[in-house]
């Protein structure tokens, strides 16, 4: 019996009673960033299982569905990144984590196919390590700082998939590396390799990602894009993509990934002077872009180098 009242308090627990509970039960976590993340996780998953009428056969279902991601990823495959990718949540990140003044280079999503350790290419090289990878491509441009000056012996590594959509290390068929490689910028701040123009390519669907394109009707392409991290010393690393322009996918990219800025133009060379000029048989294109890059502090760790199948 309440005594000020004198009558009977009500048993009834609300959901709102068992999120404070929760809250309070965290309030000693040591960690101050770990504490501020369970409060705020329970907070907004709270509030999602009210907002929806979360039921405990969903529930059950959703740990099934967790369990699966874990199941299915290895050194090359990472679901739960996948499956941010596709909720669009690694692009909220990445715009949260990334904001650069205008006129620097944007970033992108990494992707789970990049490999650490590329071997290195000169100037002109070429990282097309098989007989026919696709179209060849020449790209070029420089690395600048955002007063225009060029920098020399900035890095970029560079990776993209093959004529058939596949990264190397998920086809037993292409070289260790295949379309893989890391440049350093010569004087002028000034790059150019041989690849091959990229094609649009599908995600896995085989997985929990793939349950959540198909239930949405959602498509598995990506854009067309060749991967880049750029860096120097004492400037902020860059982990990006360049993307066709006028690629089918360009404005429905499976995983958010395109901005403006990351839309890059290929010229068509198929004249005989072409040929000559360039000292390649035609039919080539080429690609011309500028990363423009931020003074700061040079992050040089990227999260996650994925294996060779
Ligand atoms: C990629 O471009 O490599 C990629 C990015 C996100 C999800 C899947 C693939
Ligand atoms: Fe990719």
């Amino acid at each position: 019996m309440n005594p000020q009242s004198g009558v009977f308090a009500s048993t009834t627990t609300t959901a709102g009673m068992i999120t404070e509970s929760v809250l309070a039960s965290f309030q000693n976590t040591m960690d101050p960033r770990t504490k501020e993340l369970l409060l705020a996780a329970t907070k907004h998953l709270h509030a999602f299982a009210t907002e929806v009428g979360f039921t405990t056969q969903e529930l059950l279902r959703l740990a099934e569905i967790l369990t699966a991601a874990g199941q299915i990823s290895d050194s090359s495959r990472h679901e739960f990144l996948l499956m941010s990718d596709v909720m669009g949540l690694t692009m909220v990140v990445d715009y949260l984590t990334n904001q650069k003044p205008a006129g620097a280079h944007e970033s992108s999503v990494l992707g789970p196919f990049y490999r650490a350790d590329a071997p290195w290419v000169e100037m002109d090289g070429d990282i097309c390590r098989q007989e026919n990878c696709g179209t060849p491509a020449q790209f070029s441009g420089r690395v600048l700082s955002l007063d225009g000056e060029p920098i020399p012996n900035a890095t970029l590594d560079v990776w993209q998939v093959a004529a058939n959509g596949l990264y190397e290390n998920t086809d037993p068929n292409q070289p260790n590396f295949n379309l893989r490689g890391r440049l350093r910028t010569g004087n002028g701040g000034k790059y150019r390799f041989w690849s091959v123009k990229p094609v649009p390519y599908p995600i896995p669907v085989d997985g929990p990602a793939g349950l959540i394109l198909t239930a949405a009707g959602r498509h598995n392409m990506r854009p067309a894009h060749v991967h880049f991290i750029v860096g120097a010393e004492g400037y902020e690393t860059v982990i990006s993509e360049l993307f066709t322009v006028d690629d089918p996918y360009v404005e429905g990219d499976a995983v958010f990934g395109v901005k403006e800025s990351l839309k890059i133009k290929y010229v068509l060379h198929d004249r005989e002077e072409d040929e000559r000029k360039y000292g390649r048989p035609i039919p080539f294109y080429t690609a011309n872009y500028d990363f423009v890059l931020v003074p700061g502090k040079t992050k040089q760790e990227v999260a996650f180098s994925a294996g060779r199948a």
